[in-house]
């Protein structure tokens, strides 16, 4: 320690029982005038005499400073030189480093430095990362599955549409009819496939995104997409389904696919309640429309057997279901993705019976979110 005369002992055990390292250094030639025990501990060597580039400092010709403290004179001084984070690569550990420009008591300029080691911080913090983007392709992966599944069922739709086309062209060709009695069979045929064609775009378009991504969008284009696939479901159980959207929405930043997923387990779940529900009721309403100055709503309301304050609990935990054939993510799934747009799903009454689910998608992108 430079600092040895008697009445500076004082000062020197304050410095020395301090955990982060502090350190000055002359700004001209670098050398270390003064370092603490925990400096020396840190970088283990003794720094005395030593140039201060063998630690883990800023460094000028590394482009580390904005100002370059070799330029500068006693005018400038007190200044701030430096405050930010800095790896040292030969041991791998992070450290916080503030630096100062002031004058030294021989008159010269020194940068007095402190650094803190904060390698456990930034551990943590990578492991965090790491266990979210863990999570998010767990979540991801279950998507795909629950759309897998859902893209099957609706594939067979146009796929035994297009056969039972087909085969009335062959028989109506085979009885001899012309070619104006299997036109409009044949175009309807075409109509289905490409339907089809669209599924399957749809999966791919899912599987070959490596994680989801907010542009903005018409919400009214995520339903008509959602709804797309629903009514094909309504029209055979006889469920008549409402579309209330406002008109001139704006813009919401979504990921487009994952809320047309919401929209669609969301639909389905109404569509599995409304199983025992007859005659006029038996219509589920999709609605958006306009919330606050920034956000549009987006509600599913169903007619249906409602939820019972028990389950209501536990609707969102994975593999909560009452269904004999259900998998019970489906909800959970949709809290994850209406989180991720910071925003919450609700559930409530419909005041007419049955039940409502609701989200609202931002309009405007929320701050350093960057869309596609
Ligand atoms: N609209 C609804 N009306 C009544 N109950 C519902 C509704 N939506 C969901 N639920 C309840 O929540 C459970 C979990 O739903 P979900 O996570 O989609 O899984 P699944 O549909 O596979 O059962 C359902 O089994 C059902 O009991
Ligand atoms: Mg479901």
């Amino acid at each position: 320690m430079e600092i040895g005369a008697p009445r500076e002992r004082l000062l020197e055990t304050v410095f020395d029982g301090l955990d982060a390292a502090v350190y000055v250094a002359d700004v001209h030639n670098d050398a270390i005038l003064f370092a603490n025990r925990a400096f020396q501990t840190l970088h283990r060597f003794d720094p005395v005499g030593r140039a201060l580039r063998s630690a883990a400092v800023p460094l000028p010709e590394r482009g580390d400073y904005q100002l370059d403290p070799r330029g500068l004179s006693i005018a400038d001084v007190p200044c701030e030189l430096f405050d930010g984070e800095l790896l040292q690569p030969r041991t791998g550990c992070w450290y916080h480093i503030r630096e100062q420009a002031m004058r030294w008591v021989d008159g010269g300029i020194v940068r007095l430095g402190i650094a803190t080691d904060i390698t456990d911080r930034k551990e943590m913090a990578e492991l965090v990362r790491q266990q979210q983007e863990r999570l998010s392709s767990t979540a991801r992966l279950i998507v795909m599955g629950e759309m897998a599944s859902m893209l099957a069922h609706e594939i067979n739709q146009p796929l035994s549409a297009i056969a039972n086309y087909c085969s009335g062209c062959v028989a109506r060709l085979e009885a001899g009819a012309g070619a104006e009695a299997v036109l409009p069979a044949m175009k309807k045929a075409s109509a289905q496939a490409e339907r089809a064609g669209k599924i399957i775009r749809r999966i791919r378009e899912f599987v070959k995104k490596s994680e989801p991504r907010r542009a903005p969008v018409q919400v009214a284009a995520i339903l008509e997409d959602a709804l797309g696939f629903a009514e094909i479901d309504a029209h055979r159980l006889n469920i008549r389904l409402v579309v209330e959207v406002a008109a001139t929405l704006p813009d919401v930043h979504a990921d487009r696919i994952m809320i047309e997923q919401v929209v669609i387990n969301l639909v389905r779940n109404g569509f599995d309640a409304m199983k025992n529900t007859v005659g006029d009721d038996r219509v589920l309403v999709v609605r958006a429309r306009q919330s606050g100055v920034d956000a549009v709503e987006v509600a599913v309301i169903d007619r249906g057997h409602g939820i019972s304050a028990e389950d209501r609990e536990r609707l969102f935990t994975p593999f909560f279901t009452t269904k004999q054939e259900g998998m019970g993510i489906g909800l959970n799934i949709c809290r994850s993705i209406i989180e991720f747009h910071d925003s919450s799903l609700i559930v409530g009454d419909n005041p007419e019976g049955g039940t409502m689910f609701a989200f609202t998608l931002p309009t405007l992108p929320a701050e350093g979110v960057i869309g596609e």
